[in-house]
Protein backbone atom coordinates (compact mmCIF):
# COMPACT_ATOMS: atom_id res chain seq x y z
CA UNK A 1 0.00 0.00 0.00
CA UNK A 2 1.40 3.69 -0.52
CA UNK A 3 1.61 6.06 2.27
CA UNK A 4 1.13 9.85 2.16
CA UNK A 5 4.86 12.15 3.14
CA UNK A 6 5.27 15.57 3.36
CA UNK A 7 7.25 16.61 -0.05
CA UNK A 8 10.89 17.07 0.36
CA UNK A 9 13.54 17.93 -2.46
CA UNK A 10 14.35 14.15 -3.31
CA UNK A 11 10.99 14.35 -4.64
CA UNK A 12 11.15 16.96 -6.87
CA UNK A 13 12.38 15.29 -9.67
CA UNK A 14 9.37 12.76 -10.13
CA UNK A 15 6.95 16.14 -9.46
CA UNK A 16 8.03 18.01 -12.24
CA UNK A 17 7.46 14.91 -14.62
CA UNK A 18 4.00 14.12 -12.93
CA UNK A 19 3.41 17.87 -14.12
CA UNK A 20 4.54 17.60 -17.40
CA UNK A 21 2.56 14.14 -17.74
CA UNK A 22 -0.84 15.86 -16.57
CA UNK A 23 -0.63 18.98 -17.70
CA UNK A 24 1.68 19.51 -20.61
CA UNK A 25 4.60 21.98 -21.89
CA UNK A 26 1.88 24.64 -22.16
CA UNK A 27 0.92 24.53 -18.29
CA UNK A 28 3.29 27.83 -16.96
CA UNK A 29 1.06 29.47 -19.59
CA UNK A 30 -2.20 29.00 -17.80
CA UNK A 31 -3.53 31.53 -15.94
CA UNK A 32 -3.92 29.43 -12.72
CA UNK A 33 0.29 28.79 -12.50
CA UNK A 34 1.31 32.70 -12.47
CA UNK A 35 -0.87 32.77 -9.35
CA UNK A 36 2.23 31.02 -7.99
CA UNK A 37 5.24 32.12 -8.25
CA UNK A 38 6.72 31.98 -4.64
CA UNK A 39 7.09 28.74 -2.85
CA UNK A 40 3.85 26.63 -1.59
CA UNK A 41 3.00 26.11 1.51
CA UNK A 42 5.65 23.56 2.88
CA UNK A 43 2.78 22.10 5.36
CA UNK A 44 0.35 21.29 2.71
CA UNK A 45 3.20 19.69 -0.07
CA UNK A 46 1.80 15.81 0.21
CA UNK A 47 3.17 12.91 -1.69
CA UNK A 48 1.97 9.52 -2.67
CA UNK A 49 4.84 7.09 -2.62
CA UNK A 50 4.63 3.25 -3.70
CA UNK A 51 8.35 2.38 -2.65
CA UNK A 52 10.73 4.91 -3.01
CA UNK A 53 8.80 5.96 -6.51
CA UNK A 54 6.75 9.41 -5.98
CA UNK A 55 3.17 8.33 -7.69
CA UNK A 56 1.44 11.74 -6.74
CA UNK A 57 1.80 14.80 -5.97
CA UNK A 58 -0.30 18.00 -4.29
CA UNK A 59 0.21 21.19 -3.33
CA UNK A 60 -0.95 24.61 -2.47
CA UNK A 61 0.10 28.08 -2.57
CA UNK A 62 -1.33 31.17 -0.59
CA UNK A 63 -3.65 33.48 -2.61
CA UNK A 64 -5.16 36.82 -1.76
CA UNK A 65 -8.62 37.35 -2.10
CA UNK A 66 -9.52 41.02 -1.87
CA UNK A 67 -7.57 41.54 1.61
CA UNK A 68 -7.45 37.75 2.96
CA UNK A 69 -5.15 35.06 2.11
CA UNK A 70 -6.86 31.61 0.98
CA UNK A 71 -5.59 28.54 -0.05
CA UNK A 72 -5.34 27.70 -3.72
CA UNK A 73 -5.92 23.81 -4.05
CA UNK A 74 -3.53 22.26 -6.61
CA UNK A 75 -1.52 21.38 -9.06
CA UNK A 76 -2.81 17.57 -8.29
CA UNK A 77 -1.52 15.34 -10.83
CA UNK A 78 -1.33 11.40 -10.67
CA UNK A 79 0.69 8.64 -12.42
CA UNK A 80 -1.27 8.27 -15.33
CA UNK A 81 -1.44 4.04 -14.82
CA UNK A 82 -2.20 4.75 -11.29
CA UNK A 83 -5.56 6.65 -11.43
CA UNK A 84 -8.91 5.64 -9.91
CA UNK A 85 -6.71 3.84 -7.43
CA UNK A 86 -7.87 6.54 -4.62
CA UNK A 87 -4.39 8.64 -4.99
CA UNK A 88 -6.15 11.49 -5.66
CA UNK A 89 -8.70 11.31 -2.96
CA UNK A 90 -6.11 9.91 -0.43
CA UNK A 91 -4.10 13.05 -1.10
CA UNK A 92 -7.21 16.29 -1.02
CA UNK A 93 -8.50 14.10 2.25
CA UNK A 94 -5.32 14.43 4.02
CA UNK A 95 -4.45 18.36 2.86
CA UNK A 96 -7.89 19.49 3.89
CA UNK A 97 -7.59 18.02 7.07
CA UNK A 98 -4.16 19.42 7.61
CA UNK A 99 -5.54 22.77 6.65
CA UNK A 100 -8.72 22.62 8.50
CA UNK A 101 -8.09 24.61 11.89
CA UNK A 102 -5.54 26.70 10.63
CA UNK A 103 -5.84 30.58 9.64
CA UNK A 104 -6.92 30.20 6.26
CA UNK A 105 -10.98 30.36 5.57
CA UNK A 106 -11.32 28.85 2.18
CA UNK A 107 -9.72 26.55 -0.13
CA UNK A 108 -10.17 27.79 -3.61
CA UNK A 109 -9.78 25.18 -6.69
CA UNK A 110 -9.44 25.33 -10.72
CA UNK A 111 -10.48 22.02 -11.34
CA UNK A 112 -12.11 19.10 -12.93
CA UNK A 113 -16.05 20.11 -12.41
CA UNK A 114 -17.30 16.76 -11.43
CA UNK A 115 -14.23 15.65 -9.09
CA UNK A 116 -14.65 18.24 -6.28
CA UNK A 117 -17.32 18.48 -5.25
CA UNK A 118 -17.20 14.87 -3.52
CA UNK A 119 -14.86 16.67 -1.30
CA UNK A 120 -17.51 19.55 0.17
CA UNK A 121 -16.22 21.61 -2.82
CA UNK A 122 -18.77 24.47 -4.13
CA UNK A 123 -19.17 26.20 -6.91
CA UNK A 124 -17.50 29.85 -7.07
CA UNK A 125 -19.16 31.18 -9.96
CA UNK A 126 -22.45 32.77 -7.99
CA UNK A 127 -20.03 34.10 -6.07
CA UNK A 128 -18.68 36.56 -8.43
CA UNK A 129 -14.84 36.04 -8.02
CA UNK A 130 -12.97 38.21 -9.94
CA UNK A 131 -10.54 35.84 -11.52
CA UNK A 132 -6.70 37.25 -12.77
CA UNK A 133 -6.75 36.09 -16.64
CA UNK A 134 -8.95 33.46 -18.68
CA UNK A 135 -10.63 30.77 -16.83
CA UNK A 136 -13.48 28.31 -17.43
CA UNK A 137 -15.73 30.03 -14.84
CA UNK A 138 -17.14 26.91 -13.75
CA UNK A 139 -13.89 25.06 -13.17
CA UNK A 140 -13.76 27.73 -10.31
CA UNK A 141 -14.47 26.04 -6.99
CA UNK A 142 -14.68 26.66 -2.80
CA UNK A 143 -14.03 24.87 0.26
CA UNK A 144 -14.70 26.16 3.63
CA UNK A 145 -12.19 26.08 6.47
CA UNK A 146 -13.76 27.72 8.59
CA UNK A 147 -17.73 27.97 9.08
CA UNK A 148 -19.41 30.74 7.38
CA UNK A 149 -16.81 31.89 5.11
CA UNK A 150 -18.77 31.85 2.33
CA UNK A 151 -21.40 34.21 3.44
CA UNK A 152 -18.20 36.43 4.69
CA UNK A 153 -16.59 36.60 1.25
CA UNK A 154 -14.21 39.56 0.66
CA UNK A 155 -14.33 41.79 -2.05
CA UNK A 156 -12.01 42.38 -3.97
CA UNK A 157 -9.98 41.03 -6.74
CA UNK A 158 -7.78 37.32 -6.38
CA UNK A 159 -4.26 38.23 -6.83
CA UNK A 160 -0.58 37.18 -5.94
CA UNK A 161 0.00 37.31 -2.20
CA UNK A 162 3.15 39.39 -2.59
CA UNK A 163 6.07 37.47 -0.39
CA UNK A 164 6.81 38.73 2.78
CA UNK A 165 9.77 41.47 3.32
C1 LIG B 1 -7.69 14.13 -11.39
C2 LIG B 1 -6.73 13.12 -10.77
C3 LIG B 1 -5.80 13.84 -9.82
C4 LIG B 1 -7.57 12.10 -9.98
O1 LIG B 1 -6.69 11.25 -9.27
P1 LIG B 1 -7.06 9.72 -9.06
O2 LIG B 1 -6.09 9.14 -8.10
O3 LIG B 1 -7.20 9.06 -10.38
O4 LIG B 1 -8.51 9.86 -8.40
P2 LIG B 1 -9.19 8.88 -7.36
O5 LIG B 1 -8.84 7.47 -7.71
O6 LIG B 1 -8.86 9.33 -5.99
O7 LIG B 1 -10.70 9.16 -7.68
C5 LIG B 1 -11.68 9.36 -6.69
C6 LIG B 1 -13.02 9.36 -7.36
O8 LIG B 1 -13.05 10.41 -8.36
C7 LIG B 1 -13.36 9.87 -9.66
N1 LIG B 1 -12.55 10.62 -10.63
C8 LIG B 1 -11.26 10.44 -10.91
N2 LIG B 1 -10.85 11.36 -11.82
C9 LIG B 1 -11.92 12.13 -12.12
C10 LIG B 1 -12.14 13.23 -12.99
N3 LIG B 1 -11.15 13.74 -13.75
N4 LIG B 1 -13.38 13.77 -13.04
C11 LIG B 1 -14.36 13.28 -12.27
N5 LIG B 1 -14.22 12.23 -11.41
C12 LIG B 1 -13.02 11.66 -11.34
C13 LIG B 1 -12.98 8.41 -9.56
O9 LIG B 1 -13.71 7.65 -10.48
C14 LIG B 1 -13.33 8.10 -8.13
O10 LIG B 1 -14.73 7.91 -8.02
P3 LIG B 1 -15.36 6.86 -6.99
O11 LIG B 1 -14.94 7.29 -5.63
O12 LIG B 1 -16.82 6.99 -7.24
O13 LIG B 1 -14.77 5.54 -7.36
C15 LIG B 1 -5.91 12.34 -11.83
O14 LIG B 1 -6.79 11.79 -12.76
C16 LIG B 1 -4.91 13.20 -12.58
O15 LIG B 1 -3.74 13.28 -12.20
N6 LIG B 1 -5.36 13.86 -13.69
C17 LIG B 1 -4.51 14.73 -14.48
C18 LIG B 1 -4.25 16.03 -13.77
C19 LIG B 1 -5.51 16.74 -13.33
O16 LIG B 1 -6.49 16.83 -14.06
N7 LIG B 1 -5.46 17.26 -12.08
C20 LIG B 1 -6.61 17.88 -11.44
C21 LIG B 1 -6.81 19.24 -11.87
S1 LIG B 1 -6.27 20.36 -10.59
Amino acid sequence: MSDIYLQTDQDLPAIESLMAEAFGPQRHGRSVWALRPGPPVTSLCLVIREGATTIGSLRFWEVMLGSQIILLLGPLAVRPELRGRGVGRALISEALDRATGGDWPLVLVSGEVDYYPRFGFVPAAPYGLDWPGFIEPERLQFFELQEGALAALPAGPLAVRPLPG
